[in-house]
């Protein structure tokens, strides 16, 4: 009795950034964002890409592969949906894709997929529902001001989904870990925009629409967090390092992953990356992974996967899973 995923889809964004063309109008080299991030290029949205297009474009993957139409509800992961309030994108992704049920959007930043999962899983559990399309997309080039170096180069844009469903059979969910930390909120932090701060000429002038975000603070209290939350969920589960086939991280900074990856004991064969490819996609990153090691067969029925986020709030989670979909 529990959750299975029935159908996985991504979508990047269309347009390709390479290290290269993204340093020409910043004050950094193609070698330091390779050396401090492990970064090589980052896709960005064309022009009429919104958080919406490109999660209606993975979700009509991961709907495709399931087979299926119904769902009982629709859940965006995003911290920049296509409008500033409302409607929400998962009505968007919902209107776009001729869904019925429920929509809702759920913003915990680059956590939102590991959150995403555990609200599924506890809806579908409890028999709320019976279908949830979850998908994780976040358009963080909106978000990134063009003229700031120590953000710009970080991000990237794309979407994940995933088809999740209620079965009369032991489910994939093994055990989560959800946490935050509401004294590291400023480390990361969109001034205005908000109901706080409206954005007006001063906002736009002083560029206080755009995150703004303590960079190195970040690094260390991702590490710490992320080693934390890993602990704790393996510890729910009464399972090791050794038990778990691949650990599958938000994908910020290769140097989060791997220090992370280290402390916990994981041989670099297990660790999923990509963010050499894509950037930080927040909300997106993990279901992004997951869908490419899926897909090229790396990841197997059977397999037991360690997802972890971390973000904006100081938000963190983590989820261990009991893969069971074929490819
Ligand atoms: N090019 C050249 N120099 C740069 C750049 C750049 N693109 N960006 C920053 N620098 C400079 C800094 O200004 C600093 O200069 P200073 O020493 O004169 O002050 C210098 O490089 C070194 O800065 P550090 O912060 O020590 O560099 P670090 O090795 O920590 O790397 C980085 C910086 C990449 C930002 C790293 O700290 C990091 O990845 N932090 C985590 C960020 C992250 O994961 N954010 C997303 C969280 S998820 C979410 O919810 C959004």
């Amino acid at each position: 009795m529990g959750m299975s995923t029935r159908g996985l889809g991504r979508a990047e964004g269309a347009v390709l950034v390479t290290n290269e063309e993204i340093s020409r109008d910043l004050d950094t080299t193609p070698e330091w964002i390779k050396t401090r991030t492990g970064i090589l290029s980052r896709r960005f949205a064309a022009e009429k890409e919104t958080t919406s297009t490109m999660g209606a474009a993975a979700a009509a993957r991961a709907l495709a592969h399931a087979a299926v139409r119904d769902v009982d509800l629709t859940i965006c992961c995003t911290m920049t949906p296509d409008y500033q309030s409302m409607p929400s994108t998962a009505a968007l992704i919902q209107g776009e894709l001729g869904l019925s049920g429920g929509a809702m959007d759920l913003n915990v930043a680059c956590s939102g997929w590991v959150y995403g999962l555990v609200v599924a899983n506890g809806l579908l559990q409890s028999r709320a529902v019976k279908r949830v399309l979850l998908v994780g997309a976040d358009k963080t080039s909106c978000l990134t001001d063009p003229r700031d170096r120590s953000t710009r180069v970080l991000f990237g844009d794309g979407a994940g989904a995933a088809v999740l469903e209620y079965v009369e059979a032991p489910g994939e969910f093994v055990a989560s870990d959800l946490g935050n930390d509401p004294s590291l909120s400023h480390l990361l932090f969109v001034p205005a925009g908000g109901s706080a701060c409206p954005i007006g000429p001063e906002e736009l002038a002083n560029r206080s629409n755009y995150l703004q975000m303590a960079g190195r603070e970040v690094f260390r209290a991702a590490v710490r967090v992320v080693v934390e939350t890993c602990k704790a969920v393996l510890a729910k589960a009464g399972l090791s390092v050794s038990d778990v086939d691949f650990f599958i991280p938000h994908q910020a900074n290769v140097r989060i992953v791997s220090y992370a990856a280290e402390k916990l004991g994981f041989p670099p064969e297990k660790v999923i990356t990509n963010v050499d490819r894509y950037g930080n996609t927040s909300a997106a990153s993990i279901p992004i992974a997951l869908t490419e090691a899926w897909e090229d067969g790396r990841v197997k029925a059977g397999d037991r996967l360690l997802f972890c986020g971390f973000g904006a709030g100081m938000s963190w989670g983590s989820v261990l899973m009991e893969w069971s979909l074929e490819k």
